[in-house]
């Protein structure tokens, strides 16, 4: 399969633009890129190999359908959750259709890039899927194939280690203004740093060696002092994790 050199871009949002800065230095011409806010239909796609929708989630059927493609042309959204019947519009009209998904948080308005970044890939036919994996590679992302049937176990790990890791910290930070009378900001600062050492160590050993805790020590007089002092909502989380934590633990040599 030969490689993509042509690209088009469409939203130039968080994602849209990094693609827009990055493209080019990955070795392709960025021949059309479009916003809605140009109150414009989508450009005119003749000579692009990979048409991008870098749009919300709930934005790739609608823009897809008014895609003017065909033969020959890949095209593909960025979404983790989706699968590639969003892009049914595209595969009708006869081009081959795909999705790369960077695994990376992007921000509007800050300049990033996708290197070092694992990124999901699924596409219409083996050639799509490796077109996209090579683009993934030239952006300097390690591709990771994710057809439609684990598409949502996929992006559910994603959003665990994401998302999850925010909103898990947060409840931290609940729990530490409770005890200490802390500002939120005060909080956070206090506790960013053993999350991110505790989080670091995943670089280099898997999860079980990186576990500390009473869990990891089997002291459960402590737990159960942590369950007593811990507001009633937050009792399930923290049950649950440390059941998490105990399934971690190695058994005694
Ligand atoms: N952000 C991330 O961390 C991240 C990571 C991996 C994958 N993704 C995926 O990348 C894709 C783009 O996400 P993003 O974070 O870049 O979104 P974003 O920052 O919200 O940007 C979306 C772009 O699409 C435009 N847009 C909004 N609604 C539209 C519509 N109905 N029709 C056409 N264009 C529309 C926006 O225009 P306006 O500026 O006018 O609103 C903007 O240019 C999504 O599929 C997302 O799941 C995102």
């Amino acid at each position: 399969m030969k490689p993509l050199r042509t690209a088009a871009v469409l939203g130039a949002g968080a994602v849209g633009s990094a693609l827009l800065k990055e493209l080019p230095l990955a070795g392709l011409r960025v021949l059309a890129a479009w916003t809605r806010s140009s109150g414009l239909e989508p450009p005119p796609l003749i000579d692009v190999d990979v048409v991008l929708l870098a749009v919300p989630d709930d934005a790739v059927t609608a823009l897809c359908a008014r895609l003017e493609v065909g033969p020959g042309q890949l095209v593909a959204h960025l979404a983790g959750a989706l699968g590639l019947k969003t892009l049914l519009a595209a595969r009708r009209k006869g081009a081959r259709t795909g999705s790369l998904h960077p695994l990376r948080a992007f921000v509007r308005g800050r300049r990033q890039d996708f290197h070092g970044a694992a990124a999901g890939i699924a596409g219409s036919s083996a050639g799509a899927r490796d077109q996209l994996a090579q683009l993934a590679r030239r952006l300097g992302m390690m591709p990771v194939e994710t057809g439609d049937k684990a598409r949502a176990l996929y992006h559910a790990a994603a959003v665990l280690a994401a998302g999850g890791q925010v909103a898990l910290f947060s409840e931290a930070v609940r729990a530490f203004r409770k005890a200490t009378g802390s500002s939120e900001a005060a909080a956070r600062s206090a506790l960013l740093p053993l999350t991110l050492g505790a989080l670091e160590k995943l670089r280099s050993t898997p999860a079980a060696d990186a576990l500390t805790g009473p869990a990891i020590r089997g002291d459960l007089e402590t737990i159960a002092s942590h369950r007593k002092a811990l507001p009633k909502d937050l009792l399930e989380l923290y049950d649950a994790l440390t059941a998490a934590m105990l399934r971690l633990k190695k058994p005694e040599a």
